[in-house]
């Protein structure tokens, strides 16, 4: 099958396809790299697959004059600002978003601090924490106030030094990863609050700020939020011997009820890690268990995903086979496509809280 017969049909690709896919890709000097979350197509025929913190790692070593990011925006946005500036970084579909990257913006993040500052100077007392699921003009707000960025994998590494240096956080855009880290370093539930942006003063008074640790922006992953202790409960009761892991963007009620919780990365080794014959409940994005699920069979392991409703990223899966062939032959014929560019000053202070982090991490 050729890459037009693929961009004209929604035919799952043949072998011939994923050859040709390489071989333009070889020779334009492409790398591919794809999110855990990503179609497994697209997975098969990438060079590498990984969580955001690993992708991130081999974007900011990858010598390769152009990267073709299948994930989502913010992902391509890193890769952009760890790569050099003659590499380029393409997002074959721009529309590949993130929905919880949405709920924080620059302006939101700015009033914040403006009123954290009537009750505190927070440029003394907060440390700024945004998860790597955010626009890189917050990330550059961190940079520019002492703060970092954090990913699902080393969160607690991260906020480790954060409050190593001032007394509080403010973490954004993530409630559930940031609760759920601060819970497993034992602050209290009520030393942490939510920073509602909606509201005057997040709908906080001024003593709840002073007694606060952690300060929790009001988002969340509509993916993540399907899953419900309930559906944990009714699995264990016909799987005595199950085991439930979860990523951090689920809620604190399944991440309490989950045996393991951690990174979609972590999530595919600690299965691939365990006995033969074991089974698992497993809290995060459909494609990704759908996968992992065919991987283990062979090894007799039963990976059941959490809910009983379709949850994925659909914007992940906007990244397919169609869009990465329109994404290749454009390059094949000298077009760069949606290119991603960072630009400055958020490109340079984004960059001081991304080196932060893989110092730390
Ligand atoms: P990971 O870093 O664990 O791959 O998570 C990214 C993400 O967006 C999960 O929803
Ligand atoms: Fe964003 Fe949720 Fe999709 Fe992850 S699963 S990319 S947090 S919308």
């Amino acid at each position: 099958m050729t890459l037009a017969a693929v961009a004209d049909t929604a035919t799952r690709p043949d072998a011939g396809w994923f050859a040709e896919v390489r071989e333009l890709a070889r020779r334009r000097d492409a790398v591919l790299l794809a999110h855990n979350y990503q179609l497994p197509e697209i997975q098969d025929v990438a060079d590498h697959t990984g969580d955001s913190l690993a992708l991130s790692r081999i974007a900011a070593a990858s010598a390769a004059s152009t990267i073709v990011f299948c994930g989502v925006h913010f992902m391509a946005e890193v890769a952009d600002i760890l790569s050099k500036p003659e590499q380029i970084v393409i997002l074959p579909d721009l529309a590949a978003g993130c929905s919880m990257a949405d709920m924080a913006s620059l302006p939101k993040v700015e009033r914040a601090w403006r009123e954290l500052s009537e009750v505190l100077d927070p440029d003394a007392k907060v440390t700024p924490v945004t998860y790597i699921n955010s626009a890189a003009d917050l990330k550059g707000f961190c940079g520019e106030h002492g703060g970092i960025v954090c990913t699902s994998s080393n969160a607690k590494a991260i906020l480790d030094w954060s409050f190593s240096r001032r007394e509080k956080v403010l973490f954004f855009p993530d409630q559930h990863l940031g609760r759920w880290t601060g819970h497993k370093m034992g602050i209290p539930l009520e030393q942490m609050v939510v920073w509602d942006f909606d509201e005057e003063m997040g709908g906080l008074t001024p003593e709840q700020i002073r007694n606060a640790k952690m300060i929790l922006w009001k988002g969340h992953c509509s993916v993540h939020q399907m899953f419900q202790p309930q559906h944990i409960e009714r699995w264990r009761a016909a799987h005595p011997k199950g085991i439930v892991i979860s990523h951090p963007e689920c809620g604190f009620e399944v991440c309490k009820a989950s045996d393991y919780v951690g990174s979609t990365e972590m999530i595919i080794k600690t299965i691939a890690a365990a006995p033969p014959n074991t089974d698992w409940l497993v809290g995060t994005e459909l494609n990704l268990v759908t996968r992992i699920a065919d991987e283990f069979k062979p090894q007799g392991k039963t990976v059941k995903f959490m809910a009983s409703t379709v949850c994925m990223c659909s914007t992940m899966a906007r990244i397919d086979p169609q869009h990465l062939c329109w994404t290749l032959e454009n390059l094949a014929n000298g077009r760069v496509d949606n290119r991603i560019t960072v630009p400055e000053p958020d490109a340079t202070e984004a960059r001081i809280a991304l080196d932060r982090m893989l110092a730390v991490s």
